[in-house]
């Protein structure tokens, strides 16, 4: 059993707390939060709150500090912590730059400590049957996964507006669906990226990106959010030589669509608008099969036990810090195509 500190009694240090509930290898320990009112919340809510950063690192019966803050004070977080003996969790993105990251890895080999990043969206359902359709051949050659997160709420006035602390939605969200896609595409070389921000709500950072990858083995993976959008697009949509996938939303809508017999056979043309085709007429004559959404039993839990198999030396890391180092390169090459507008190929 081990003994976790939160840092950062906020909307996501909460969220791990309550999954922590159900990690037998973890107890809370306490929470840290720079804001007394936050505190306050926390000693309301249970928990035993630390008076500073001081007293937690000080503390010799915690084993893990958890890092739940905005973006900017990962790395001095992590680096402290691990220098104090404690191994690591951190929420994404992990740092603003690889070379931050390279320095917070520094330590962990130093002090011959641990350190995870949270990259929890690998434990997202529909991800997760999106990976097992590809990964099972169920639609033939993947030729595109598209990737598409619609909201219309905008950006949240917090901190998530603020340059200077890593706000916007590349390091909010584009961090996560990259990080799934390269995971699912393990092994297959990035061969070329394009991406574009939108800055449609007047912030300092980008509320929404369109990112295109090309890999090595001719699939094209599409990536985009948008925060001012009133009716979304389909969440993911994956085509392949003989089938295409939906998923809608978050509430997992959706199916996969499988082709019997022929892909081109000669039809009767129909109406289409002012003109007419043969090329786009609909499959009528039963040649397409539907399927429901295969089912996949994941639990966002083993990243945790994960992190605790590791320290014990049970078990290899499920996120390793070499693919959030790509991560971070990958996600530095967003910005800079989209501040060149130009495609970016990767040697
Ligand atoms: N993995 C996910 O699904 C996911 C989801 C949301 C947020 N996040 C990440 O979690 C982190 C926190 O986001 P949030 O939405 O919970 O933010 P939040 O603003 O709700 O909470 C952050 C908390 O950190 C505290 N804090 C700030 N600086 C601190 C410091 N130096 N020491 C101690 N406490 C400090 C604040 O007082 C606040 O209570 C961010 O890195 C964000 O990107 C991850």
């Amino acid at each position: 059993m081990k003994n976790l500190v939160l840092i950062g009694y906020g909307g996501m240090g909460t969220r791990h707390l309550d999954r922590l509930k159900n990690v037998k290898e973890i107890a809370v320990k306490g929470v840290y939060d720079i804001d007394p009112q936050k505190q306050t919340a926390a000693k309301k809510d249970g928990y035993y709150s630390y008076n500073s950063l001081v007293d937690v690192l000080n503390d010799s019966a915690v084993d893990i500090v958890l890092i739940a803050t905005p973006n900017d004070s990962h790395k001095e977080l992590a680096i402290q912590s691990l220098q104090h003996g404690k191994h690591v969790i951190c929420e994404k993105p992990v740092t603003l730059s690889t070379a931050d990251l390279q320095d917070i890895l520094d330590t962990a080999k130093k002090y011959n400590r641990k350190f995870m990043v949270d990259q929890n969206r690998r434990w997202d359902e529909n991800f997760r049957m999106v990976k097992k359709i590809v990964d099972d051949g169920a639609l033939g050659k993947i030729y595109e996964i598209r990737n598409i997160i619609n909201g219309s709420r905008g950006i949240p006035g917090d901190w998530r507006r603020n340059p200077e602390q890593g706000g916007g939605m590349v390091y909010d969200w584009c961090v996560h669906i990259l990080d799934r896609i390269l995971w699912l595409k393990k092994g297959i070389k990035l061969r070329s990226l394009y991406a574009d921000l939108s800055y449609r709500l007047g912030h300092q950072v980008d509320d929404g990106f369109y990112v295109e990858l090309q890999f090595d083995d001719g699939m094209r993976c599409i990536l985009e959010v948008g925060t001012a959008n009133f009716i979304k697009l389909p969440e993911w949509y994956v085509a392949g030589s003989t089938g295409t996938m939906e998923i809608k939303d978050f509430e997992l809508h959706g199916e996969y669509v499988t082709l019997k017999g022929e892909l081109a056979k000669d039809t009767i043309p129909v109406e289409a608008g002012a003109g007419f085709t043969k090329t786009m007429a609909p499959r009528t004559d039963g040649s397409l099969e539907h399927h429901p959404l295969p089912k996949v039993a994941v639990d966002v839990c083993d990243f945790y036990r994960n992190f605790v198999a590791w320290i014990d030396g049970k078990e290899e890391p499920i996120v390793k810090n070499s693919e959030v180092m790509d991560d971070m390169k990958i996600i530095q090459a967003i910005f800079d195509s989209a501040k060149d507008n130009k495609v970016i190929h990767f040697d």
